[in-house]
């Protein structure tokens, strides 16, 4: 069994996401259950981040996400595709980085303490999308491209499969 808490603040994102990636490959390794990887990723990201909010919302008809496994306090339930920074991600398919949420028209607050926000969507290896990964973030401007990219890459890894 890997270390139980991976804690990567101190780090740079590089070499942080590189830990968390190792970290989730030993820790999932022979495990295909979806609910099971997120409710691990959410775990890994959250603590070794020391994020605010870290988890998915799932797919669960047509144009509508509900909440999944997380981290964090309480998420609203269910988002409708296009609405808030998870529904935009969802909708268009895209990862959404919002340095400041307070400037993103429609941003769902969920909890006051959030400044900025990432959502990343999650396809399954059918080509569909399943969920999209939402963190928060009590810093203002807590993630960029660099983020943008490595958690892409982490979802894809664990999903895309
Ligand atoms: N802020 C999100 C809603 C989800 S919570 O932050 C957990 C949004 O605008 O989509």
């Amino acid at each position: 069994m890997a270390e139980a808490l991976l804690d990567v603040r101190g780090l740079s994102k590089s070499e942080g996401y590189n830990q968390i990636v190792s970290h989730l490959e030993s820790v999932l390794e022979g495990i295909d259950d979806p609910i099971a990887i997120m409710a691990t990723i959410s775990s890994v990201l959250h603590h070794g981040w020391g994020h605010l909010w870290t988890g998915f919302y799932r797919v669960v008809a047509p144009a509508l996400l509900r909440v999944g496994p997380y981290q964090g306090t309480l998420g609203c339930l269910e988002i409708a595709f296009g609405r808030g920074v998870c529904g935009t991600a969802a909708a268009e398919r895209r990862t959404v980085v919002v340095p400041d949420v307070h400037a993103f028209p429609g941003h769902i607050s969920c909890d006051a303490r959030s400044r900025s926000e990432i959502v990343v969507p999650v396809t399954g290896g059918g080509g569909e999308l399943i969920a999209v990964l939402d963190i928060d973030s009590e810093l203002a401007a807590a993630f960029d491209a660099d983020d943008a990219q490595k958690l892409e890459h982490l979802v894809a890894r664990f999903f895309l499969r």
